[in-house]
């Protein structure tokens, strides 16, 4: 069937029948708004490359998740900003640490919002790298165990699901038996399987003080050129016991979001990162594009490549937007 039989536009002409055949759709379901918690009180201090986000103290971020759960965003995912920072990332696996303690105090306050922690130590260590450091390289299996505890650490604080994002061969396995042998077999894992050596990264860099302070993180994160590798990664991943599997940034990468779920066909969730954020807002903020457009094409984009779950420093905008619309 062709022109003028048929016509395209006709099911465009209203704001209903675009409504009515519309085949991708954002709900605050799919938003998880990731945090960051900072040793302190009543600090709120804003990071200057990601406007409107901020590095919050304990008491300042039970405030921001009661916001939060009250637009009926389901889930955060926490960042921790260290007391100090040593060669093998202690305060990660620190049962006083500071991301501990910020499980506890949302548990206690908040209960049915969905905690998820980062796992990695990247924040923790004194050169910024995500292992364990030998002779300038990063150690493979010497940071398996590290990033075991300190996954076990934050579900007994409480954590309703942890997320390695460190990049290490048979990290999942790792975490899936220590959390096993703690008692923890309920709690998921969502990995952050192909995540790729990225630039737009740099502002959450900045953000949570977790530069390399030396060489970059080639050796293990992703080439963005890979694909096939990115499956591979997530099959992986998924046969070691990983519940979710992220593709991380989003934007660059809709491509292999969508070939991850049409693949396997499990939960996939897709973060949509600081640079992705900090672009936006910088062109909204010059006047050179409507940021809230852009915000919801952007993620709208996201999901229709073919994520399930969408991590975004948008998330309570977003939220806000998708009830204003109802
Ligand atoms: C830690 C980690 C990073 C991000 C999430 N977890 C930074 C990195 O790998 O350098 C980036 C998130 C963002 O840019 O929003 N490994």
């Amino acid at each position: 069937m062709y022109y003028p039989v048929f016509r395209a536009r006709r099911l465009r002409e209203t704001e209903t029948f675009r409504r009515m055949v519309r085949e991708t759709r954002l709900s605050v379901d799919q938003l998880i708004s990731p945090l960051f918690v900072a040793h302190g009180r009543e600090l709120r201090r804003e990071i200057s490359s990601m406007p409107g986000q901020f590095q919050l103290s304990v008491d300042e971020l039970v405030r921001e998740v009661k916001d939060v759960a009250a637009l009926g965003i389901p889930a955060v995912m926490l960042f921790g900003l260290p007391a100090s920072k040593d060669a093998y990332g202690s305060e990660a696996y620190a049962a006083d640490g500071i991301i501990q303690q910020a499980i506890r105090a949302i548990k206690d306050t908040v209960s049915d919002l969905v905690v998820i922690t980062d796992v990695c130590l990247c924040e923790y260590t004194s050169h910024g790298h995500c292992g364990v450091v030998e002779q300038g390289r990063v150690k493979n299996d010497a940071t398996l165990e590290l990033l075991a505890r300190t996954a076990v650490s934050h579900a007994e604080a409480g954590a309703d699901m942890v997320a390695p994002s460190d990049m290490m061969d048979g990290r999942v396995s790792a975490l899936r038996e220590s959390l096993d042998d703690n008692g923890f077999e309920e709690v998921p894992i969502l990995a952050y399987a192909a995540k790729y050596a990225s630039v737009f990264y740099g502002p959450f860099r900045h953000a949570a003080d977790s530069a390399p302070q030396f060489g970059d993180r080639r050796s293990y994160q992703m080439d963005p050129a890979n694909s096939d590798e990115a499956l591979r990664e997530v099959g992986l991943d998924i046969e070691e016991g990983a519940d979710v599997v992220m593709v991380k940034p989003a934007l660059a990468f809709l491509d292999v979001i969508s070939r991850v779920k049409a693949e396997f066909g499990v939960p996939v969730a897709a973060y949509n990162v600081s640079g992705e954020y900090a672009m936006i807002k910088a062109a909204g903020r010059l006047g050179w594009l409507d940021e809230e457009r852009a915000v919801m094409e952007v993620l709208t984009a996201i999901r229709r490549a073919g994520a399930d779950l969408i991590l975004t420093y948008f998330a309570k905008d977003a939220a806000r937007i998708l009830s204003e619309r109802r």
